[in-house]
């Protein structure tokens, strides 16, 4: 990470980046005209060129043709337009498949796929690292003075589509780093609990890939899997790393990541070794509070980075067109995404993409300039948001600074969802989500992060799910409160090790003695089934039989056996002093008013307070900047609604002197006056 990269671009644009991904391959010459032309009008100031190209950049094996590349740039430039050019790795053409065959990805099931979509290799071939590797180094040679240039785009979401692949190169390059891992067989068979099932190693020619299997296949097998081809894609990202840095340096280089789109690679990781974070998000059609998911991911992004801006690589304008029910956003709905964005840090907006497609797979999915042109309810909100960013120019910069982390790990996601579990109801996404939005709701804002992160800038830690966790981790969050912190700890956290192996003598056994509790046995419940609270409330999902063993009982499953449950009378909530802090415990999953009136509590005792008093359905976030603070409110409800803010809202250029009317539907930025708030 390099903190002043994305600053420095954006000080180059002078303000807010705003744009998409521009594929003109895809139209005559005669369009680009009218694209640059629209984009001006627009507003837009940087686009992502060049992400799919490689079949026209090198339309035959080692022969390179830059013609079209170079007068989109100069287009590009002569307009003022930046570009943040792709390394066009992301799908080899055909011919790549025909030469390297074996360089095709194949299925759990023993299916080799083949080329006819996008990323379309095998994440081990050496073929396609060399392949990639040469294009990139062709393209970046040649760019590198360019004018337009000031971003290096690597690949795209790596992972997407073939993150896994059990081909024989793959099962070799798997042993290979089972081998660095563990060193030697007795190490695997160790970790990989191969006394269970005569499963034991002999020889590394033995260890396969989780291939498709006749029962349930090793776990550790599989979450080791997990993390090879997770690693496995991060060197072909280093890969084009080096090349970016050795033939251009100066110039910051990104790659954009899935957030919660997709499980397959850990973000962590790839955030690591990207100039700053970029990601892609889009809406889930199928949840009525989609924009509540939007801010997770967004603050998943800024936790990703360790709190800096970062750019929001991709989103859509309107309707995807890969969900069963491609929903497309009401008037205003962009508006109010794209600004979310921006409230929790990004300093820039892009979409998927500028100009909708006439043919392919994604002619469906929405644009900035849709298949109607400019004479189109998007266009006018896409030339209305470019105005509105220019009025948020001086924002760019500026911090979201929160109190309250929440601990999100792929590793725990991946060790979660194995088969075999106590319930196949345990979904990773579920759970989080479900304290997020609580939080939300009580409009707290909080970073994302990794379980190894420095937690000691927190007052609050929560932990909706984090069932495998290794020693160190587990040690830091026992400090973390041991030193005076507050924690929040979810059921079935810290019950395995980094191995997937039960932690013994009750669980949690990684909190057990921060939380003061002991778990004696798991109760999960069937599907739909809801028990009832001592406090009237109900909860579903999860139950347990907690002992305190020093912790006092906040709330316990209802005494009565025909209401309460599996373990009626029991602890369901619990609260601990340890140390210096404070731990609570969770032992099933409340309603939601139940869970947000127990964060609400949580947050209370640890100091921690809204960035404002907001009604319900209304957003509110702060951002720092070294000379002002800036509320944003973005109201999702459909009233108009009134919040206590003294400034100037910079989107309409109204003064509010100790109230802001917000309209439904309607965003407000409010440049604040008079000295910080202590909130945030
Ligand atoms: C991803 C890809 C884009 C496009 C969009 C569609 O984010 O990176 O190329 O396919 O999805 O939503």
């Amino acid at each position: 990470m390099n903190d002043n990269a994305l600053e420095q671009l954006s000080d180059r644009l002078g303000g807010i980046a705003y744009g998409g991904d521009y594929n003109p391959e895809q139209w005559p010459r005669e369009v680009w005209e009218e694209d640059v032309r629209l984009m001006r009008e627009a507003g837009v100031n940087l686009v992502t060129v060049g992400v799919f190209s490689w079949a026209f950049l090198e339309p035959s094996p080692g022969t390179y043709e830059f013609g079209l590349l170079d007068e989109v740039m100069d287009l590009l430039h002569a307009n003022g337009i930046a570009v943040d050019l792709a390394t066009a790795t992301a799908s080899p053409p055909p011919w790549f498949s025909l030469r390297h065959p074996e360089a095709l990805p194949v299925t759990a099931d023993g299916v080799r796929l083949t080329h006819g979509s996008r990323q379309t290799f095998c994440p081990s071939s050496p073929a396609y690292a060399e392949a990639a590797g040469r294009l990139t180094e062709r393209i970046v040679e040649r760019y590198r003075d360019h004018p337009a240039l000031v971003l290096w785009h690597l690949h795209n979401e790596w992972g997407n589509h073939n993150a896994h692949c059990f081909c024989d190169i793959s099962a070799e390059a798997f042993r290979d780093w089972l081998r660095q891992r563990y060193g030697g067989l007795d190490g695997l068979n160790e970790a990989w609990g191969t006394a269970f099932w005569s499963q034991r190693y002999g020889d590394w020619a033995e260890v396969m890939p989780p291939r498709a299997t006749a029962a349930v296949a090793n776990p550790t097998q599989q979450l080791d899997h997990w993390r090879f081809s997770s690693d496995a894609l991060l060197g072909l990202h280093r890969r084009e790393a080096e090349i970016v840095r050795r033939l251009s340096p100066g110039v910051p280089l990104t790659t954009n990541l899935l957030v919660t789109l997709e499980k397959k690679v850990d973000g962590f990781a790839f955030a690591e070794e990207c100039d700053f974070v970029s990601v892609d998000q889009y809406l889930t059609a199928a949840d009525p509070e989609a924009h509540i998911g939007l801010s997770l991911d967004a603050d998943l992004a800024r936790g990703m980075g360790g709190g800096a801006p970062w750019l929001l690589m991709e989103h859509s304008t309107s309707a995807v067109n890969w969900q069963p029910r491609n929903v497309a956003k009401t008037p205003g709905q962009m508006r109010r995404n794209s600004l979310a964005h921006v409230a929790r840090g990004a300093d820039g907006v892009l979409y998927f993409q500028w100009r909708q497609s006439r043919a392919g797979a994604e002619k469906w999915h929405s644009a900035m300039l849709p298949h109607g042109g400019t004479d189109t309810k998007t266009w006018r909100e896409v030339t209305a948001l470019g105005r509105d960013l220019k009025a948020l120019a001086e924002v760019r910069g500026a911090r979201v600074v929160s109190d309250v982390a929440l601990l999100f790990d792929w590793n725990a996601w991946w060790a979660l969802e194995m088969d075999a579990t106590p319930s196949r109801d345990l979904r990773y996404l579920d759970l989080v989500r479900a304290w997020y939005e609580a939080l939300w709701s009580l409009g707290v804002t909080c970073d994302l992060v990794h379980p190894g992160s420095d937690l000691s800038g927190y007052r609050l830690v929560l932990v909706p799910s984090l069932s495998l966790t290794s020693d160190a981790d587990a040690a830091a969050l026992n400090g973390f409160v041991a030193d005076g912190g507050h924690a929040a700890v979810g059921f079935f956290s810290g019950v395995v090790d980094e191995h997937d192996h039960v932690r013994l003598g009750g669980h949690p056994g990684a909190y057990r003695d921060m939380l003061g509790i002991r778990v004696d046995e798991f109760f999960p419940l069937r599907e739909s089934e809801t028990v009832r609270l001592s406090d009237g409330s109900r909860a579903s999902l999860w139950t347990e039989l907690v002992e305190p063993r020093g912790a006092e009982t906040v709330l316990s499953f209802a005494a009565d056996p025909s209401c309460g449950g599996p373990v009626p009378g029991h602890p369901a909530v619990t609260r601990h002093g340890h140390g210096d802090g404070v731990s609570w415990y969770v032992a099933t999953r409340p309603e939601a008013d139940a869970l947000r009136g127990l964060l609400a509590r949580v947050c209370r005792e640890a100091g921690v307070t809204a960035a404002a008093e907001v009604p319900a359905g209304v957003e509110a976030v702060r951002r720092r900047g070294p000379d002002a603070t800036y509320l944003f409110l973005i109201n999702h409800s459909p009233r108009d609604v009134s919040v206590p803010a003294a400034g100037t809202d910079l989107l309409s250029g109204a003064t509010a002197d100790g109230g802001v009317v917000v309209r439904a539907g309607d965003v407000a930025v409010i440049r604040e006056h008079g000295a910080p708030p202590a909130g945030r």
